[in-house]
């Protein structure tokens, strides 16, 4: 094996038992084709400064010459590197306490209302500062690596001021991650007395300026006991106004109206689903906005599953992400996740696939280079350790991730 300078790298995956990619060209893939997918059998990728050159089967490899490095991949099968589209893995500190309270019978909700849940991590947060924040979100970065996953999204909301949401988002951004600000998470201690509007208003006059210069997208979390329709809609079209695309948590313990909001606002997507009923499926079907699941949050908490086959069937577009962190979900891996949608949401192994790839990578606006194994995408590989790339879905909890490439660099694992 030899390795090359920037100025024209390239790294030859070869002998690969499968290659599996999305099928379709568009984004996001709804109906019958997100159940679709493309597979090649003993094949390999070509990968030149961060890109997929070429793809094909081994028979049709050209004959490459010049400094190339190779990847052995016998027995091992290829899927596009995974997308988490929604993770919070921005925190210091933990909630394991908290868990087993939860295990002893305490509800989230309950912990939440008694000031701990979010504003437990929020106090730990500010207390780790910038470099504290940097290295935790490095831990939890590595973590989703060593799972497949070469692009994920973080959300701030574990700050709740100035200093600390900003310092997430730049952690995030450092971290290699898609920043979200979610200043409306929670309403803080501080403005107990004041409440969530004169939170807002603070939020918005004070934060959303610098935050906006940082962030891709605004999230808001509009559940009972925290922000309502009104208060969200005042946040996310200031936040829109300053240039953010936006996203909401919405129907996780309650329908409180995320679902019409999000699509009157144009909204990338709404994220949680677990209550959605009938009509808030229809709505999401008719419209562009993507129905973001998050099972591992559910199956965490003990809560109802989301309709995700009601929401495939109707004619949503769906994707599937881990919501990673402390309280909900300590849970980064989305090939878990994938077996929770295979086993728990009646979603098909190719639809599941298609959910964390393409859907994912259009949630976040990059769709046009992440999650498909094409000529022209960036060169983030997921090699599975298995000859068959439904171990995915299958290997439920087990070591599937055998190699990660990310922008043509192998980034986990180490060749065969
Ligand atoms: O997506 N629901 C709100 N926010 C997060 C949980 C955050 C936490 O518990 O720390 C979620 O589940
Ligand atoms: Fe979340």
């Amino acid at each position: 094996m030899t390795s090359t300078d920037a100025g024209s790298r390239r790294l030859l995956i070869r002998d690969l038992a499968q290659l599996v990619s999305p099928g379709g060209r568009s984004a996001p893939l709804r109906g019958r084709e997100l159940g679709s997918v493309d597979v090649i059998s003993d094949a390999y990728v070509l990968c030149e400064n961060g890109r997929i050159a070429r793809v094909g089967r081994m028979d049709d490899l050209p004959a490459l010459s010049g400094d190339i490095e190779e990847l052995d991949a016998r027995g091992l099968s290829a899927v596009p590197g995974l997308v988490d589209c929604h993770t919070h893995a921005c925190f210091a500190g933990d909630r394991v306490e908290e868990f087993a309270l939860r295990a002893a019978g305490a509800t989230y909700e309950e912990l939440h209302a008694a000031g701990g849940g979010i504003l437990s991590t929020v106090r730990a947060t500010r207390a780790a500062g910038q470099d504290g924040l940097a290295g935790a979100l490095a831990r939890h970065a590595e973590w989703m690596t060593r799972a497949g996953t070469t692009t994920f999204e973080a959300k701030s909301g574990y700050g709740l001021d100035r200093e600390t949401e900003l310092a997430q988002l730049r952690a995030i951004r450092a971290g290699g991650g898609i920043p979200t600000w979610l200043g409306a998470h929670a309403v803080p201690p501080e403005f107990e007395d004041e409440g969530a509007d004169a939170y807002l208003e603070f939020l918005i006059a004070d934060v959303l300026p610098e935050a906006a210069a940082v962030a891709e997208a605004a999230d808001v979390f509009l559940e009972r006991g925290a922000f309502d329709v009104a208060q969200a809609r005042r946040y996310l079209s200031a936040c829109r106004k300053a240039g953010l695309s936006l996203r909401l948590h919405g129907d996780q313990f309650t329908e409180a109206g995320a679902v019409p909001l999000g699509i009157e606002l144009g909204a990338r997507s709404v994220d949680h689903l677990e209550v959605t009923g009938e009509r808030g499926i229809a709505l999401l079907a008719g419209s562009d906005v993507v129905a973001v699941v998050l099972p591992a949050s559910a199956l965490f908490l003990g809560r109802p599953m989301p309709p995700a086959r009601a929401l495939v069937d109707a004619g949503a577009a769906l994707a599937l992400a881990t919501d990673f962190n402390p309280g909900s979900a300590f849970c980064e891996s989305l090939p878990l996740v994938c077996a929770l949608a295979c086993t728990q949401l009646g979603l098909t192994l190719e639809e599941a696939l298609a959910a964390c790839t393409v859907n994912a990578a259009h949630v976040l606006a990059r769709a046009d280079r992440k999650g498909r194994l094409s000529p022209g995408f960036d060169a983030d590989v997921l090699l599975l350790a298995s000859d068959d790339w439904r171990h995915l879905a299958y290997h439920l909890g087990g070591p599937v991730v055998h190699t990660v490439v990310r922008s043509g660099r192998m980034v986990w694992g180490s060749p065969a």
